[in-house]
């Protein structure tokens, strides 16, 4: 499934931020809304594993939302999606290097 797991950004992540005693996750502005929608059914485990962008923490809710029961988050889903995309977001950012100009497509001289 989405367990993508980077143990070495994790560390890094858990240094620099305090975790949450309680749930393990980064005390930061929306750690109490994922603790009280996220951790009833599972370890936050499921959380801190994962590194998903925005649109796929999106999906993975949704995706709970219609098979596993997860009821509607209202107002606290963008709070939510926010802490998520934040702490538990993608660590490589996709932009790409520059294209070398050996590789450019050259002038037509
Ligand atoms: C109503 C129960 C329930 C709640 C509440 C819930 N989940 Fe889940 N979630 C599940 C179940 C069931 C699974 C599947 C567990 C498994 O595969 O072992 C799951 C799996 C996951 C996974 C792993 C998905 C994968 O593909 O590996 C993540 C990440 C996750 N949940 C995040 C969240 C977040 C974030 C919230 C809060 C918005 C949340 N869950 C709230 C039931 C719930």
């Amino acid at each position: 499934m989405l367990s993508v797991l980077c143990a070495t950004s994790l560390v890094t992540l858990a240094n620099e931020h305090k975790l949450n005693p309680a749930t393990g996750l980064v005390d930061a502005t929306g750690h109490n809304m994922v603790a009280a929608h996220c951790t009833a059914c599972h370890s936050a485990k499921l959380i801190s594993q994962n590194q998903m962008s925005r649109e796929r923490w999106l999906e993975t809710i949704r995706w709970m939302q219609s098979t596993q029961k997860l009821w509607p988050l209202g107002e606290a889903e963008p709070v939510i999606l926010d802490y998520l995309t934040t702490w538990y977001g993608p660590k490589i950012q996709s932009r790409r290097a520059p294209i070398p100009a050996h590789l450019m497509p050259q002038g037509s001289d």
